[in-house]
This record gives structure tokens, sequence and C-alpha cells, in this order.
């Protein structure tokens, strides 16, 4: 058995420092190489020091045996934890059998200064800051500031025992201490609405700190803040100009403290980064860095005093999703010089993020990058797809030696670059792509024997790598990038496959409710700058959608009572301003079936399926948090908004208002009908599908639930067909003409067209990529079983097809890994499963018969019934197959 404990994390995260959760959750992964392992009991320690927790005492709370299935999300119930306090923990468990494992190896977390009032520092900025208006594109855009650099010097005198840094920024920021940038961590804090939360990062520098002088600095951006963000020019969202907060806490040996923390003994300079934004890009002249500024040995002496202002009433709250981080070096798949002496780099994949160049030059010498996602036909960068971003990063080297530049402050969409101004040769030695996101961990797989799919897959993935980004983002390139609801619920299902995304959503799911209107709206866009309106039917809806999605997949209800009141309002406010349930007023930007082609939805009747949709994703998350009233009343809400939704749009002969493709999927998913009215409704979807010569016509709205509905309601082989599709508008269509993320728009390029409408054409948004959920869910057949959630009790059951000779399909649930593979060889389907110990999973194969059905080679006796075998097993790996 070897039964195991291990995967210790605290919020999602493993050994945090500076949260703010008082009761913080745990938990664990149980494995064992047997079969049917589960957990009948466990027991948690959790103690104040880790030489108490070694010796098996749990000082601060001692659960002793306590017979729990559960593994995830065990509020913390011991002694109350103070401020800046770190705890360790270890936990065992037994399995049905009484055997019990050994002691998880210990994990920690550790508290954040929880209060604002335990804050002494002061934010501070840079008085004189100002645009540097011997640039042009500086002079004639004025938000684009040079980088603030900070610093002040302490002196220790006696052995530190801990450091702690708690930090943040109006702004974007890079923390340094004694020379070395502090983290790994980049544009935090991270984008919030800053009049309502600002994050704080903190870190453990103990390391850094030496005895005598010591140097605590930072250079910071206008990032989110104050630069450009969203189109038109935007800027100045929140503040004029960044500003730092930063506190550093030195608890020595001796049991004595200080701390260092931004005041106005603090100096202020700029340096090399003469302007840096998202939007328009990074302006470095390595001329200009004082050299050493945050070390000892470097004299402030014409720095200026920085300007203070006192803390004042936002609520500085924990970081508590993973950083944003520069990822992987993408080496180049070609170079091409221009015969102007430029060079375009192809890194051979759309990305966000930056370049990492290197160069050997003269003093001054200038080297130039510009950034597109895609050529034109002269093999030119095709750039007016960006709109007003000029992306654009310019680099004037200081001489004297190989030199290396990396932004700090901005992030391109992009697959190409051109390098202008380049000294010397020019070779795939000198540049590297940098993937810049959110460094969410991988949680799923997908893979099958059709290379374009596997390719669909891997676009998918890259447009959410590129587009999780602090915030869900539409796109990363042009002057937009900003945190839509509509997106971000029709592709949830499918993020939730491929990366851990509990902890971002749990962020964002704070900015979308930070943006809901006083009177119940959700806003259009999270954080609510730019954009400030609300209430768009499939946009707004997001607030209800992305907290159901979230429990269903990681068993997680404390994201339902957070927002239980904010999900109450914006029902209430539906019901106050559509008393005859159907949604005719109040639909904000009404963006519709966003972007299908030649087929329009009416666009109330998408507005009531989603109502109808909202109430009963309320009463599943009424029903899991003990709200049996309001479970009954979201019950009564959903019957008479799907009744008022059949009244007004369904005709007898099944057809419905509009006869889109869409229009079906909206009836059929959110089970909008009544029982006996649902196959005349499929078959009017299947005919619409047919009407468009078996393409697709959906947007955003309708090609989430597309597949899902077809292989749900008696037609997989109409889906795959769908899929497969290779003619314009499909999938596979983008794909052979290069694609390497998903596109905005269908016909973001055709052959007939040529480019779209560059006012809106990004190559880089993941909304049509939401068929990933169904490649997962019906392809791979991983799935919570009917009516539960968290992924402990599963739904294995593959569609098979015979346009693929295998898939696969893996999945890191809570408890641990999911694995689904199916093969065929000749008549023969083999399908292996392995799920984790503390599941169980009902596992469903096609077969025509009993006896058909052999498990490990052996006959298995199972009831087979419309063609399906169902058997349910336990933990471990099974291979069962149907010949
Ligand atoms: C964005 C979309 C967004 C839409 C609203 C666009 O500009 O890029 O993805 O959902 O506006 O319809």
């Amino acid at each position: 058995m070897t039964l195991a404990v291990q995967y210790l994390r605290t919020e999602y995260l493993e050994n945090p420092i500076g949260i703010d959760v008082l009761r913080p959750r745990l938990s664990w992964q149980v494995t064992s190489i047997g079969r049917n392992q589960v957990q009948r009991a466990c027991q948690i320690l959790v103690a104040s020091t880790p030489e108490t927790l070694a010796a098996d005492q749990g000082d601060l709370w001692d659960t002793g045996r306590v017979e729990s299935r559960d593994t995830a999300h065990v509020a913390y119930a011991g002694s109350a934890l103070r401020a800046r306090q770190q705890v360790w923990w270890k936990v065992r468990c037994w399995n049905a059998d009484n055997e019990v494992s050994g002691w998880s190896t210990a994990a920690s977390w550790e508290t954040g200064l929880l209060k604002l009032t335990a804050w002494t520092a002061f934010w501070i900025d840079h008085p004189g800051l100002a645009a540097d208006t011997s640039i042009p594109e500086a002079a004639e855009l004025d938000a684009l500031l040079p980088a603030s650099l900070f610093r002040r010097s302490f002196v220790v005198d006696r052995k530190v025992a801990r450091a702690r840094l708690y930090a943040t920024a109006r702004g974007v920021y890079e923390p340094r201490l004694n020379g070395a940038r502090i983290g790994d961590q980049v544009l935090a804090p991270g984008w919030t609405d800053y009049n309502r939360r600002i994050q704080v990062q903190a870190f453990d520098v103990t390391e850094f700190i030496v005895p005598g002088e010591n140097v605590l600095g930072a250079e910071v951006g206008t990032g989110w803040y104050a630069g450009y963000v969203g189109w038109k020019h935007g800027c100045r969202h929140y503040g004029p100009q960044p500003q730092l907060l930063m506190q550093l806490h030195l608890d020595y040996a001796d049991g004595s403290s200080m701390v260092i923390a931004t005041d106005p003994d603090w100096r202020t300079a700029t340096g090399a980064t003469r302007y840096s934004d998202f939007i328009m890009g990074e302006f470095r002249d390595a001329r200009r860095e004082p050299t050493g500024w945050d070390t000892s040995a470097f004299d402030p002496g014409d720095w200026s005093p920085v300007r203070t202002s006192n803390i004042n009433a936002v609520p500085l709250v924990a970081d508590c999703s993973p950083p944003v981080r520069a990822q992987e070096h993408i080496r180049p798949v070609a170079i091409t010089p221009t015969g102007s002496g430029s060079y375009i780099v192809d890194l051979g994949q759309n990305i966000a993020g930056w370049v990492r160049l290197k160069a050997t030059g003269d003093p001054g010498t200038r080297i130039t990058l510009r950034f597109a996602e895609i050529l034109n036909p002269d093999g030119t960068l095709y750039t007016t797809n960006l709109r007003g971003a000029r992306a654009t990063d310019t680099w004037i080297l200081r001489g004297g030696g190989e030199e290396v530049f990396e932004p700090r402050f901005t992030w391109h969409g992009f697959r190409y670059v051109e390098v202008s101004g380049y000294p010397g040769q020019f070779d795939d030695t000198a540049i590297a792509g940098r993937f810049v996101g959110t460094d969410t961990t991988p949680a799923g797989t997908f893979a099958c024997s059709d290379e374009l799919v596997n390719q669909l897959q891997r676009n998918i993935v890259w447009g959410q790598r590129g587009n999780f980004l602090s915030v869900p983002t539409d796109c990363p390139q042009r002057d937009e990038r900003l945190g839509w609801l509509g997106d971000a619920q029709v592709f949830v299902g499918t993020a939730i496959g491929n990366m851990d995304v509990a902890s971002f959503f749990t962020k964002w799911m704070r900015d979308v409710v930070d943006g809901q209107a006083p009177d119940g709206a959700f806003p259009d866009v999270a954080p609510r700058a730019v954009d400030l309106s609300g209430g768009a039917p499939a946009w707004a809806d997001c607030g209800v959608i992305v907290p159901w999605t979230i429990w269903k997949t990681y068993g997680d209800t404390a994201i339902i009572d957070e927002h239980w009141s904010a999900m109450e309002r914006w029902m209430a406010w539906l019901e106050r301003e559509n008393p005859d349930h159907l949604w005719r007023h109040d639909r904000g930007n009404d963006f519709g079936d966003w972007l299908s082609i030649a087929a329009d939805t009416p666009k109330e009747l998408i507005g009531t399926a989603y109502w109808a949709y909202d109430a009963r994703l309320m009463a599943g998350m009424a029903d899991a948090t003990g709200r049996d009233a309001d479970a009954r009343r979201y019950r009564e809400l959903f019957d008479r908004v799907s009744q008022a939704f059949r009244a007004a749009y369904l005709h007898a002969d099944g057809l419905i208002e509009g006869d889109t493709q869409t229009v079906y999927c909206l009836a059929l998913h959110f089970g909008l009908l009544e029982e006996h009215q649902e196959s005349r409704v499929v078959e009017r979807l299947v005919a619409a599908i047919a009407a468009k010569g078996g393409h697709l016509s959906t947007g955003f709205v309708g090609v989430s639930y597309l597949c899902h509905v077809l292989t749900a309601h008696g037609y997989p082989e109409v889906a795959w067909r769908l899929l497969h599709k290779e003619t314009f508008p499909s999938w596979k269509y983008s794909i052979l003409h290069g694609a390497t993320t998903i596109w905005e728009r269908w016909d973001g390029w055709t052959e007939e067209a040529g480019f779209q409408d560059p006012g809106m054409n990004s190559f880089n948004h993941y909304s049509l990529g939401s068929v990933g959920e169904w490649l997962r869910k019906s392809v791979a057949g991983i799935d919570n079983a009917p009516g539960t959630s968290g992924f402990r009790l599963l739904r294995i059951q593959p569609a098979i097809d015979d346009s693929l000779a295998w898939a696969e399909g893996t999945f890191e649930s809570m408890a641990g890994p999911i694995r689904s593979r199916w093969d065929r060889d000749g008549d023969t389907l083999r399908l292996q499963v392995s799920i984790p110990a503390n599941t169980e999973a009902e596992v469903v194969i096609p077969a025509r018969s009993q006896g058909e059905v052999l498990e490990g080679g052996a006959p298995l006796t199972v009831e087979v019934d419309g063609g399906l075998a169902r058997l349910s097993i336990g933990s471990g790996t099974w291979e069962f197959t149907i010949r």
C-alpha cells in the first residue's frame, strides 16, 4: 500500500508567506500504489516551531485522529495567530484497513502584517518626475514617464534571525536589496482596482542582509496605475505617477527588531529606464543607469528627497495568486535580414512577453525592437492591428563589453521582432523570446492521434498563457488588454483543464465584485478601468459562472460564501429590471453572440437564457453551502425564466427564434426545455449546422456549448465533423494558415478577404478556444460525476470516434492526477484509467454485450445497457479492453 501524504498547500499555495487569512484552508494529496485506497481518517499537527513539529507535537493545533475523507480545504481551527507568525504543519492519514501513513514532510505558512495600522510606511514618489522630452515619443505622449529609483541605507549591527519585506506600488515595481533583485516576480503588485484594494507581496530576504550598511531600494514604473491601458491613448487611470510602499522587518537573534519603511528619509532619481509602458514599450538608455545605485558603495548625494503621502484607507491585501514571471527562453526559428540593415526574427510562436537581447557596441549605439504577431505578404511587420500600441523597445548601449537587455515594465503580444541598429554580427545566440504571464502550475494535458487537433490544443494553451497576466485579458498585443468578463466566462471551463487557476480566479473574482455597480450590475470588464459599462448578457453573468466553476472544479465553497451577497445583488437587479422574466431591459452593451459568422442570435433571447442559467447555478451553489431556502427560490426563478423563454421564443416544431446554432445550444445546454421538446430542438441544431455546409457559425457565446450539446444529445459525430472541418470557418482553418494561438475572429485572415478590419483583429484571443473543455470532458472523458463537485467522484466517459486512433487526457485534481487514455487496435478498444487515492469513478465505455469487457485481461461482469457498459472503480490504474 505505501500510503503517503504529500503536496501540502495552504490556501492553494505551497509554504506561502504574508497571507492575510487567519483560518486558512489546508489541502494535501494522499498517494498509494494500491488500488481502491481512501483516506478514512487523518491527523493534522500545526506547531509554532519546526522543532516542536519534528517532535510530533502540535502546540497550536492537534486535530487528533479525525474520521474524515476530506483532503482539501480543511480550515485551520487551532490557536489564534498573530501578525507575521510562521507556523509549521504536517499531516498523516489512515486508509480503510486502518493502516497509517508516515507523517508528510513539514510545510509552513506565515501571516503578513494583517492590519493597515501595522504599516508605519508612507507612500513615496519622485516629486520632480516628468517625461524625458529629449525623446520625441515621450514629448508627445506625456504619460511616458521615466521609472523612479528609490533607495535608503540602514545599518545592521546584530545577527539577523529573520528578515521579511512587505512591498507594493501604485505602479509596477522591482525591489532591490544590496545590489540584488528580490524575488523573481515581474509586474508586481499586479492589477486590481487600486482605489479599492492593492496587493502586497511578502519576501523572505533574510539571506540578503549583511552586517554593517545595507541598501534597500526599488525601481518603479507606471504600469496599470499611471501608464497607458486600453484604447484611445487612455492613461493615468488611477493617478498621475507611480508611488512605492515598502516595510522591511528585521527580527534579530537577540529578540530585538527593527523596521525600515518608506518615509521622508528615502532618496529618489531616475536612471536608465527613460520610459516604460505596457502599450507603448520601453526605452532604456544604459548610459543613464547610476552604477551600483542599490549598493552601499554608491553616493546618492545628488538624489532628491522623496515626497510622502499618508497611507490612506485603501485596503492593502496579501497577493494570493502565483506571481507573474518571465518564463522560458524561446529560441528563434528564423532570422531574416531585411536588406536595410534590420532583421526580422521569427520565434515560431505567438507569445506575450518580451525579448532578451545581448549586444556589444559603442556607447550610444541605438537598437530598436518592434513587435508584431504576423507579417505582411512582403515580409514586413503587420502592425495595423495593434491600433494605438507603439509596441517598440529602444535600447541605447552603455558601451564597454557585452550588455544584456531585458525590459522591466512593459510587455508585448508578438511572434515576430524587427531588430534595427544591431551592432556587429546578429544571430540566434543574441536574442531569445521570454514568455511573461501569471505562473500558474500546469494542471492538464490533451493529446491524440490527429496532429492538427494537437496543434489546436497547443494554441489553446498558448492563448491562455498569453492572456492570464494578473487578470484574464482579452488579448496581449493591441491597446486594450482588459479583463473582459464574457471572454473569461466562456473560457474558464477550458482554463481549469490546462492550469491550476484556483487562486488566479479567486483573486480576479474580487476584481469583478469590486467592479459591481451599486445597483447590482456586474461590470463588463474587471478591473473596471477604461470601460465603465456593465450588465451585458453573457459578460456580466461571469460573476455567477466563475464562482460556480471554481467550486465545481476545486470543491471550494468559500468562493461561493465570499461572493454570495454580490451574486444575490446581481440576481435581484435582473429581476427588478425585468419583471416579466424576459431580459428585455438594461442589457448594457449587449454584445450578443460576439463575432459569429452571418448568424444573428436575438440578443434578448441570449440574455433570457443566461438569466435562467444563472438561476440554475445559484440553486446549485445554494445547495452546496446549505442555503436551502435560497436553493428553492432560485429553482423557482429558473422555472419561471425558462418558462418565459419557451413561451416567447420556442415554436411547436422545435424552431427557436433566430434559428441560429447558438439559440439551440443555449436552450439545450442550459436545460431550458421540457424533455419532450429536446429531440426536435436538437434536430434543428443539426439542421442549422447542415445549412452552413457543416460549418459552425457561432461566436464567443455559442461556440463554448456547441460540441457539448451535440455529444450530450446524441449527435457526437456532428461534433467530430466540426472539430475536423478544415474549411472556413473552423478551428483547423486558422491552424492550416499558420496560427500558433487562437484568433479573435474566425475570419481574422481568409484566403478570399485577407486580413479582417484592423480595428479589431487580434491573433491571440483565447475565447474561441473554449472547445478545449470538450476535448477534456468528452474526448478524453474526464469530468465530475453528474451532480458532484471537486473531482472526488468522477465520470470517465470518452466519446470514441473513428477519426482518431487514440486520445489521452490528464488532469491534476485537488486529490491528485487523473489520466484517461483510449486507443483502438482493429476491433479492440483499450481504455486506461488512473485516478488518485480517495477518489472513485464511474467508467462508461461503449460495449455491445456483457462479456466483451475485460479488465487487466480478465473478463468482467458488467451491465450493458443502450450500448454502454458502466462500472465503478476506486483509486489506482485500470486497463479495460473491449473486444
Ligand atoms: C474584446 C473582446 C471583448 C469585446 C466586448 C473586444 O474589444 O477584445 O474580447 O469581449 O470587446 O465585446
